[in-house]
């Protein structure tokens, strides 16, 4: 099994279905660890329910950027971690993180990429007025929302839809597609060239 380390924020439905995905067997990892920024994100919750161990970094305790992420570093290396998993992490983060685990690091956001980075993604869609919406999971780069594209998923955008019902119809893609690409990515191996990948 792939040894994973989630990073998350908030709510940690995505946490719930990495886990659930290798408890049904779909997907052949271990989740070694989940580490969270805000103390009082729900995806605390769900790490205990599933037996993850979990880790608070509170980015209000670091004076940097890099402070925290030299922190998380050493957390994944404590936990032995191969590929790292940014399921709902809403923080920068450096080259300090990035280096450490070249091309290992995934990362999902709720738009079609490269539409729409940065934050707010599902409300800077309905503002566009986009009839298509999605989501993109990808290797993480310094440059943010940027990276090779593992997998993408869309949905439709409704006439009545609200940041909230829109996000809701992301949210069940993301759920399919985020276990499915760290899948993918794990096949075909980090540093892999375009040229070896198409063969
Ligand atoms: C997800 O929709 C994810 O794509 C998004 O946050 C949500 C987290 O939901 N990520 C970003 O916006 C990253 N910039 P969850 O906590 O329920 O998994």
């Amino acid at each position: 099994p792939i040894k994973l380390g989630i990073l998350a924020s908030g709510n940690g439905s995505n946490f719930e279905a990495v886990a659930e995905a290798i408890a049904q067997g779909r997907l052949n990892a271990k989740i070694q660890v989940l580490i969270y920024n805000n103390p009082e994100a729900k995806v605390a919750v769900r790490a205990a329910n599933r037996d993850v161990p979990a880790v608070l970094l509170n980015h209000r305790h670091f004076p940097s950027r890099e402070d925290l992420d030299r922190q998380i570093v050493q957390t994944l290396h404590q936990y032995d971690v191969s590929w790292v998993i940014m399921a709902g992490w809403m923080r920068i983060v450096t080259p300090v993180l990035i280096n450490a685990f070249a091309e290992r690091i995934i990362n999902i956001h709720p738009s079609l990429l490269p539409s729409f980075r940065g934050i707010q993604a599902v409300e800077q869609a309905l503002a566009a007025g986009v009839k298509i919406a999605g989501c993109t999971v990808h290797i993480v780069v310094p440059e943010v929302d940027s990276g090779r594209i593992l997998l993408q998923a869309a949905v439709p955008v409704l006439p009545d839809d609200t940041p909230q019902t829109l996000h809701q119809r992301i949210h069940q893609q993301e759920y399919r597609i985020l276990p499915a690409a760290i899948a993918l990515a794990a096949k075909q191996g980090a540093g892999t060239s375009w040229e070896q990948r198409a063969k």
